[in-house]
């Protein structure tokens, strides 16, 4: 009798800490009650779908193709959005700019196993289906950079450059000094902070974090934008974005994060801040003989993604070209026509200049 009560109740316990610990299920694009499929979308070799958009001049037409890489609570766009670069750029150099949701955002499917690596094999099998030819640019911004430093990783030779837009950086790069990585820590939100601890120690249980309110949540992962998390001019920025109708369609807003926040935003975190299949302060020099070009662009006053760490990639990386914007933060491309700058510095070679 006693053996059998305690069986009955340790069950009890496991399928409550299972229900518990269980990620929340998404809701996916094309099944059942989920959200429909209105963009392209190709098949990857799994299985899963990536969905896409071609933007700039049509593909055939171009002299230079560019893999977008969007960033946190980001999405390839909808057509009339704004690309990255602006049509007149497009049309007077000849670019096609490729936009994709990455795993789990907008139109593509989920990927629980999604890791830094599997994110250029994504743009890798988008690249080839989409016959961009044997060799593309990758632009990755934020959060989207780790997929690029994946890019320059896993997939050199088809590369012909890469810029590395205010990329995100991993407090536990084995490469970081440790005391760089403490003091920028410390440099963080509280909240932030915490959130992150949990997502590179328990990313199993990053979700139950994030539902938890007893401590202080992550701005960042509630995009509480504030004076405590970000410099003046980003916030600036924040404000125009926000009053500006035209930046961003709110059907963009809608479809981000429309499968659940779980395989979007929180898979990003906990991937970001995971150990990295690789060390990227040790990726070699895809272009040894110079036949093309590899640029990180950092802004000075940026608070999310610190500079003194992106200064400490840029000296273990010298064939990295670096660029920091002294009056910038996070945001500081968002403004003015820097993406025109940092595309012409990628496929040009123009140097822009700070005001
Ligand atoms: C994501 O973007 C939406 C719409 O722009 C915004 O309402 C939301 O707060 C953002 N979430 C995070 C975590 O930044």
């Amino acid at each position: 009798m006693f053996t059998e009560l305690l069986a009955v109740l340790v069950i009890a316990i496991l399928s409550w800490a299972y229900n518990f610990i269980k990620p929340p299920a998404s809701s996916v694009c094309g099944s059942p009650g989920g959200p429909p499929i209105t963009s392209s979308r190709i098949k990857l070799k799994d299985g899963r779908h990536l969905a896409y958009r071609e933007s700039g001049v049509p593909k055939q037409k171009a002299k230079y193709k560019i893999v977008l890489v969007h960033g946190f609570n980001c999405s390839k766009g909808e057509p009339g959005d704004d690309p990255l670069g602006s049509q007149e750029l497009a049309e007077e150099l000849g670019i096609c700019f490729v936009s994709f949701d990455r795993a789990g955002y907008g139109e593509s499917d989920p990927n629980p196993k999604r890791t830094v690596k599997s994110e250029s094999m994504d743009v890798d099998e988008l690249a080839e289906q989409l016959e961009l030819g044997p060799k593309f640019y990758v632009i990755g911004g934020s959060m989207g950079a780790y997929t690029a430093y994946s890019c320059l990783k896993y997939i050199p030779h088809r590369l012909l450059g890469v810029a590395l837009v205010v990329p995100a950086v991993n407090y536990w790069w084995p490469s970081l000094p440790d005391n760089l990585a403490k003091s920028m820590l410390k440099k963080l939100d509280i909240g932030d902070r915490m959130a992150f601890w949990v997502a590179h120690n328990f990313p199993i249980l990053f979700h139950v974090w994030m539902k938890q309110k007893f401590f202080k949540p992550s701005p960042t992962m509630t995009g509480q934008w504030s004076v405590e998390t970000s410099s003046e001019s980003d916030l600036e920025i924040m404000e125009q974005k926000i009053n500006s109708p035209a930046h961003r369609s709110d059907e963009y807003k809608r479809k981000t994060t429309q499968q659940g926040v779980y395989e979007s935003l929180y898979r990003d975190v906990m991937v970001v801040f995971s150990n990295w299949e690789f060390d990227p302060m040790q990726i070699e020099n895809p272009f040894p003989n110079n036949e093309g070009s590899v640029h990180l662009w950092a802004g000075r006053e940026d608070r999310i993604c610190q500079v003194e760490i992106q200064r400490y990639v840029a000296k273990m990386l010298p064939w990295i070209k670096y660029h920091e914007n002294p009056h910038g933060g996070h945001l500081f491309c968002a403004i003015g026509d820097w993406n025109d700058r940092i595309i012409k510095a990628l496929l040009l070679g123009e140097d822009p200049e700070y005001m």
